[in-house]
């Protein structure tokens, strides 16, 4: 969507012949800098607010540059390195001057600097939204030389943090396995986390960071923290190198095969680093990404979310209208409210069978489904649930119609056989090119035309750019294509946002390999993981929630045994999992006996009922998978603290195990609060807190003792204040 920027107020500031100090403040925290017109800008502080003052006469302050550039800086680290016409290498950038403005829901302060030398500009943006406690930071580099500038190295931000007992957590992982939470101390030396996949922009590592003062803690001390808004690849680095033992972050494109040609007059904008501290540990940093994302960077993101049945586990690519219906009667018969036909609908020339042929090819098979989408939606409308739509617009396959009208379209070197993903025959399309994002535009709108009923959408993208090149862009902007794949990429999203507002679109690649909150303005949630292994995904949703809500992580019940793992769970415990994220489901639900399908539906319905707690509420992490501990526990409760679900999970039972506390956050100590036991395998004998009145100052101090006799069994409960 096209964000219309609202020029409030703009004031610029006289520039003292003395350096003076810009206060960038929001709810609790404060970032200060300080410069002078013709000085380089210096970075002081970032933290919780406290007197400025306080901040130099405790040693606090950095006094480091707030942008280190190359060649006139080479010992140390450097946001940016270019290449003048003459071949200098060399910035050193100088205010020019500073402006405060408003800009939607933020609050701008914006360095203007030029080069010392060349006519060379390069502004940072730090834009406060201060009731989530979030500041952006960007750059825009302007050209005003006679020719072409290249930009080597174009970084969104630098940060300087003080201390040398700092630790560094960030999520890696791999397909089935996203989002693995890792900890570990910052050494000295230089710590890259780096995408290189092109499209997946965190297919491995995702682009985000946690620093923490000392060992990370979920409920207290001080952490920073920092997502990048950029789709394609990416590096953050923390370089722990210099004598003063500051930390350097940069954060920004990567600057790998993307050298970039700025024209004269052209200016660059660099994509923003969300930054957000508290010193309420990771759990305080967490809820803040949480309560932006939602408020401000997600696409519906206060919305309520269905609760949806997705076919692929179910049939995967044996897809028919007789199947098709009997999954949406008997999910609409336990209260399921969506039902989105995934891979295998689609292409006639090239039925699509299996992963190897008809990407590209978006018009139903007629041989499973001979009444079309047209048909399908009615079978919805008359089993009063809403319908959605698996698509991958980006791709096709070497064996497909539009491969063989458009063989130009596809990302390939001239002189090499292209590699091919999936099936080995997917090929990625060259989205840098016009006439590809009208296609992939008329991938959503020939569908939406003809059926306006679609509520819901998969957008899938299985492959990586493993054809770095462009048969549309010219050979000497050929190391233009990671980014110009994404500006590509967005302006069709923006496009077709502009037209379906209110379409809710699923990102996902290959599972959850674009997990990034440069996509959220477009898609509503994300395809979590392809593994639904109900303990598999304690650990990759716990590692999804460091930075994105609940409600954008769909979690699906799935059979068992598990597909991915082989595991065989209760489905109570199933749901237990996925009731933490939007819940759905991902089976034949004839699968089910009849007293599972009676579990499903009140699971379902109570789900329903506690969706505004899990899907709005703040969360808690409680026992981290991570602790390799017997149980895993976490917990949602309303920003009014009037409601909360609490969900702890035994994923082994050792024998003898003492008897643990169990000691909740979040509450509010004054209140009083009833617990109910929610999906309880037997509703005639419930659990031991079921029905009981505790205050939350009891059970955030002493707390209670919840014990699980049985490996992979669960409880939830919700409290309600008196
Ligand atoms: C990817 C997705 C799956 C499913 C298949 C269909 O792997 O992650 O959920 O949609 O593609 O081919």
């Amino acid at each position: 969507m096209k964000k219309i920027f609202s020029l409030l107020v703009l004031a610029i500031f006289a520039l003292a012949a003395h350096a003076e100090d810009y206060v960038i403040s929001t709810k609790n925290t404060t970032m200060v800098l300080s410069g002078k017109k013709g000085e380089r800008l210096n970075f002081v502080y970032y933290g919780p607010t406290i007197p400025v003052n306080e901040i130099r006469a405790t040693g606090n302050a950095v006094n480091w540059g707030a942008y280190p550039t190359f060649g006139t800086h080479c010992t140390a680290e450097h946001a940016m390195l270019v290449t003048h016409p003459s071949g200098d290498n060399s910035l050193e950038l100088a205010i020019e001057e500073v402006k405060q403005y408003k800009e939607n829901e933020a609050e701008v302060t914006e360095f203007v600097m030029k080069d010392k030398v060349f006519p060379f500009y390069v502004s940072i943006l730090y834009k406060a939204i201060p009731d989530v406690d979030v500041i952006k930071v960007s750059t825009v580099i302007t050209n005003k030389e006679k020719k072409a500038v290249t930009l080597n190295r174009f970084a969104s931000a630098y940060l300087p943090m003080k201390s040398n007992e700092l630790w560094l957590s960030y999520l890696v992982g791999g397909w089935g396995a996203e989002c693995q939470l890792v900890e570990e101390p910052i050494h000295r030396g230089r710590r890259v986390i780096g995408n290189h996949d092109g499209a997946r922009t965190s297919f491995v590592t995702n682009p985000s960071f946690m620093v923490s003062r000392g060992e990370p803690n979920e409920h207290c001390g001080f952490v920073v923290g920092g997502t990048l808004l950029w789709t394609g690849n990416y590096e953050l680095s923390f370089l722990n190198e210099s004598n003063s033992n500051y930390l350097e972050i940069v954060a920004g494109i990567n600057p790998e095969a993307s050298a970039y040609t700025l024209e004269p007059k052209e200016s660059f904008t660099t994509p923003e680093l969300v930054l957000t501290c508290s010193t309420e540990g990771k759990g305080g940093v967490s809820r803040n990404f949480h309560r932006w994302g939602r408020k401000y960077q997600i696409i519906g993101g206060t919305q309520e979310r269905d609760i949806l049945l997705n076919s692929w586990e179910g049939v995967y690519f044996r897809v028919n209208q007789e199947g098709m219906d009997q999954m949406m009667k008997e999910f609409s018969a336990i209260g399921g409210e969506l039902f989105v036909m995934d891979d295998g609908w689609f292409g006639d020339k090239y039925p699509r069978d299996n992963g190897e042929t008809s990407l590209g090819d978006w018009m139903v098979c007629k041989k499973k489904l001979p009444q079309g989408v047209e048909g399908l939606i009615e079978s919805s409308k008359k089993f009063g649930i809403k319908f959605g739509i698996w698509i991958e617009p980006e791709m096709t396959n070497s064996k497909s119609e539009l491969y063989e009208k458009h063989p130009d379209w596809i990302l390939r070197q001239e002189e090499r056989e292209p590699v091919m993903g999936r099936g080995g025959t997917q090929l990625m399309l060259d989205m840098t090119n016009p006439e590809v994002q009208d296609h992939v535009f008329k991938v959503v709108d020939d569908l939406m035309v003809a059926n306006p009923d679609i509520y819901y959408m998969k957008w899938d993208a299985n492959f990586s750019i493993a054809n770095a090149a462009s048969l549309y862009l010219p050979k000497k902007k050929q190391s233009h294509l990671y980014i110009e794949y994404h500006r590509g990429l967005i302006k069709t999203l923006e496009r077709i946002r502009a037209k379906y507002p209110n379409l809710v679109i699923q990102l996902c690649a290959s599972g959850g390999g674009r997990l990034n909150y440069a996509f959220f303005p477009y898609f509503n949630e994300c395809w979590t993981s392809d593994n639904t292994d109900a303990i598999q995904r304690l650990f990759i949703q716990w590692g999804v929630s460091q930075y994105y809500p609940s409600n954008v992580m769909a979690a699906h019940v799935s059979a068992s045994p598990n597909h991915q793992t082989k595991r065989v769970t209760p489905l109570k415990f199933r749901f237990d999992v996925a009731m933490t994220g939007r819940l759905g489901m991902e089976m034949k639900p004839s699968d089910l006996t009849d007293k599972e399908k009676e579990f499903a539906k009140n699971a379902i319905a109570t789900y329903k009922n506690i969706r505004p707690v899990i899907q709005q509420g703040d969360l808690y992490r409680l026992i981290s998978p991570y602790e390799k501990k017997p149980y895993v526990s976490v917990m949602y409760v309303t920003p009014e603290k009037d409601r909360a679900v609490y969900f702890l999970y035994r994923t082994q039972y050792v024998r003898s195990y003492p008897a643990e506390v169990r000691v909740l956050k979040g509450l509010d100590p004054n209140k009083n609060y009833k617990f109910t036991e929610l999906n309880p395998e037997n509703p005639k004998k419930k659990g031991s807190l079921d029905g009981k009145v505790i205050s939350g100052k009891t059970l955030m101090t002493q707390g209670f003792y919840l014990n699980i006799e049985k490996e992979l069994g669960s409880a939830v409960y919700e409290l309600v204040a008196q």
